[in-house]
């Protein structure tokens, strides 16, 4: 029997460590006989990650980067996300739509309701039973302190233009993340991310087994 999709994002400021959490519970999933697509956004498809350099490199209004993020988000979800659901497969991606709620409508001030009109054009999905706005079953949020998350960027590497912003502008990412938590808590799970990298683990582990996904 083909077990059903599942589908879990990964979110939170540059510096709260998710990517490193991704690959594990990639391998937890797989060590029980799950087939799991592994991929992120803005990106995951060659059009997608071309878009990907255009946001992360070149200057541009909010607006636009909004409108640049949410191009990539349908062609990934069509080229990639809905046919790995489709097979049945976990799809574990580094960041989705709350990071465009964070990043374009908290951190550069874009208009949520926009934001909201493009999540439901975008994301809107076409099967048997009906028409349907697709968002992740689970979204684990690294949750940290900006101040901290930017003493962990510190020669990390090449800063992108996000990377390379102040504090005041993950203040006001992180506080994105927070007004979709409230939106809708039963989606997420809030992890606080300035524990150590195995508590961190444990509290991702705890957060998908709960949910009877992983034994
Ligand atoms: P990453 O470094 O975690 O791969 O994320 C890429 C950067 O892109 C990160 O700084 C957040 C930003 N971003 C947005 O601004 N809007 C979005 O919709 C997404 C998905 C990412």
């Amino acid at each position: 029997m083909t077990l059903p999709g599942l589908f879990i994002s990964f979110e939170g400021i540059d510096g709260a460590g998710k990517s490193t959490h991704l690959d594990a519970l990639a391998r937890a999933f797989r060590a029980q006989g799950r087939a799991v697509t592994l991929t992120r956004e803005p990106g995951g498809t060659p059009l997608a990650e071309k878009l990907r350099t255009l946001v992360l490199n070149d200057p541009m209004d909010a607006m636009t980067e909004a409108l640049l993020v949410f191009a990539a988000r349908r062609d990934h979800l069509q080229q990639v996300i809905e046919p790995a659901l489709a097979r049945g497969d976990v799809v574990l991606c580094d960041r989705f739509t709350d990071a465009t709620f964070a990043y374009q409508g908290g951190g550069r001030g874009f208009d949520l309701e926009i934001l909201c009109y493009l999540e439901q054009l975008v994301q809107s999905v076409k099967l048997a039973d009906g028409d349907f706005v697709r968002q992740p079953e689970l979204t684990l949020w690294f949750d940290l302190a900006p101040d901290v998350a930017a003493v962990r960027l510190v020669g990390a590497r090449m800063p992108d233009k996000f990377e390379a912003q102040p504090v005041t502008f993950f203040a006001r990412v992180r506080a994105g993340y927070q007004t979709r938590y409230d939106a809708d808590p039963q989606r997420f799970a809030r992890i606080a991310a300035e524990q150590t990298r195995e508590a961190v683990w444990q509290n991702v582990l705890i957060s998908v087994r709960q949910r009877g996904w992983l034994a």
